[in-house]
Order: structure tokens, then sequence, then C-alpha cells
């Protein structure tokens, strides 16, 4: 077996972080763009949770993924969750496509239907039922693969107590937004000076983020999204800090494009999957298209210049799931703007 001198091994790992944007560019362009609608169906059929984009599957996505999944009918005694639900240490986003229910999101009560959004605050007890007689169709985009990279992720679920990391420590630790609660600031608190003070913030940072996670709004109902003219054409702001949100990593937009025009043109570093909501268009993505219609996924690869054209008869509305908020907060926000749209 060959040996590697010291600096050949320390080379050769040097060498890999300055190939790897190089690298990276090849794996981008042999990313999956399209995922169609009836091939999800299909597999929903035999399994009614499938994951459509997903590093797991082979998407060079690195941050969130979306999968498809049912509900079925029946009361709340019918539903897999009793009590608690599930919560976990990764955002999450989920949009109703058909039927009616209502979720339990940190003990407070959201009713939804179609077109209905939820963004469900990071490590709230959370679980969702089906009021309706027909099946809940529904898709749902998570932080989990930027969470599970960091070593970050908790995922505990009432129906497998084996794995909790906190629950078991008892009531108040259900009770936290806070893995591993909170504790106390007093005990972080000594002495009168600078450093002191910043290391007593520190401390009750997590208890300050949980306040703003308790304040934060978690549902958006179809009837109240505001479209307003951008470069990039009409678009409603779904979830963003800027509107009532405490999202940190997930942000979501809805893009509506009438028929016969076009989107603008741009490129940016963070993640972006599409939900095709209504109508049918085509896409260009770099130097190739691809034509979609209404329950289509996209996956759009980081930093590639990308445009939305309406090629039907509808308006075509587009929802789209991305990981800016994640991105700025790393310090990596770049938005490149191109061509406007044609009818704003
Ligand atoms: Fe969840
Ligand atoms: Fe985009």
């Amino acid at each position: 077996m060959e040996v590697k001198s010291i600096k050949e091994t320390h080379t050769e790992l040097m060498m890999q972080s300055v190939k790897f944007a190089k690298d990276e560019q090849g794996r981008r362009k042999g990313q999956a763009i399209l995922f169609k609608w009836p091939e999800i169906e299909k597999q929903l059929g035999e399994h009614k949770h499938i994951y459509v984009v997903d590093a797991r599957l082979g998407s060079n996505n690195h941050t969130h993924r979306l999968w498809y999944d049912v509900i079925p009918p029946h009361s709340e005694e019918g539903q897999e969750w009793k009590s608690l639900g599930h919560r976990h240490t990764v955002e999450a986003i989920i949009y109703f496509l058909k039927g009616k229910g209502h979720s339990i999101i940190d003990g407070v009560r959201y009713d939804w239907g179609p077109g209905d959004l939820l963004s469900v605050p990071m490590f709230s007890w959370h679980r969702h039922v089906n009021d309706g007689d027909e099946p809940v169709l529904r898709i749902a985009s998570t932080t989990g693969p930027l969470s599970l990279a960091l070593g970050q992720a908790v995922y505990e679920d009432e129906r497998y107590p084996e794995f909790w990391i906190y629950a078991q420590e008892g009531e108040d630790a259900r009770k936290t937004l806070i893995p591993g609660g909170g504790g106390s600031v007093e005990a972080a608190k000594i002495g009168n000076n600078r450093a002191a003070e910043m290391y007593a913030e520190q401390v009750a940072f997590a208890m300050h983020e949980e306040q703003l996670r308790r304040k934060s709004k978690v549902l958006v109902k179809q009837k109240d999204l505001v479209f307003e003219p951008t470069a990039m054409g009409s678009l409603a702001y779904v979830v963003d800090p800027r509107i009532g949100f405490h999202a940190k990593a997930l942000g979501v937009v809805m893009a509506e494009i009438p028929p016969g025009k076009r989107s603008g043109a741009h490129r940016h570093l963070y993640d972006e999957i599409n939900l095709v909501v209504g109508g049918q268009g085509k896409i260009i993505v770099e130097d190739k298209e691809y034509n979609f219609d209404t329950l289509d996924v996209l996956s759009i690869p980081v930093f590639q210049w990308h445009q939305y054209f309406n090629t039907g008869t509808e308006p075509l509305r587009i929802l789209g799931i991305n990981t800016r908020l994640a991105m700025d907060n790393l310090g990596l926000s770049l938005t490149h703007q191109g061509e406007h749209a044609d009818y704003v």
C-alpha cells in the first residue's frame, strides 16, 4: 500500500479546497432541474411521503429539500400523531394544495385549506390534522440538509421517543423552544465590565430568540398575498423577516406571470426550489430549456441564470422556497439582476 508523506497528505488536503469551487460548478450543471408531477403522483400512490428534491437522491442542493405528502382523511383520532406531534431544529415551510384541516403549533390552532402556507417556528411541537373527507395533498420544504451538515439537527417525534434528546428530561424541557432549555441568565452575570456584559448577552441570546419565535407569524392565507411589480415581475413576499416572520434560513415568494409574458432573469448564491402552483410555462436555466406544468417542481442550482415564461393561457403562479436568509446570515448573499420582466 502506498504510504504518503505528511507533505503529500497535507498538500492534497489544501488542494481539495482550492479545487472545490471549480468542481462544484460541474456538479451544479449535473443537477436535475425538473421533476414532473405525473411521476411524483405515481410514487405517492405507493407511499404517502415522497422526497423530490433531496441531496440523498442526487440533488446538489446543500441547504434545503422538498417533499410531497398526503395526509389521509378522518378525524384527529385517525392521525398518526396524537398530542405532541414532533419538533425539529430545522426551519420548515408547508404549502397545502388539496383538502382542509388544521395544525397545532406550539399549542396554537391554525386552520388551513388549499393555497395556505405555514412557516413552522424552529423547535416548536407541531402536528397536522386532516379535517375533511378527502386526502390532504401538500408539499413541505425544510433546512434539514443544512442543520444536519452543521451537526445540529434534532428531530424529536412522539412516535419515536427512544430517539428523544431533550424531551425526556421532563415537562419543562418539553415546553421550551430552545434545544436543551434556556438555563439561567442570572448565573452568567458577574462583575461590572464590558466583557462580562457581552458574555451575559451571549447566554441570554437563546431566550431572546425563543420569544421572537413565539411572536413570529405562522400562517399565510392565500387571499392575503399582496402582489407588487418588481424587476423579476409580479411578486408577493410570503415568508420574510421584513413582514413579521422570525425566519433565519427559509424564505418564500410567490411569482405571477400573465399569459405570453416572461419574468426577469437573475442568478443568486442561494438554493431555490419552485413549486408550480398554477398554469404552465417554460424555464431557461443557463443554456437549457425545460417545459413545466402545474404541480411540477423545479430545483434551481446555485448561481445559474434563470428566467420563466408563461406559455399557457392561464396566469402562471410559482411558489419559490429559498435559503436566501441562511445565506444572508452567513454573509454569502449575492443576487445579480439581468433582463427585466416584460409586463411590469
Ligand atoms: Fe415538522
Ligand atoms: Fe431565483
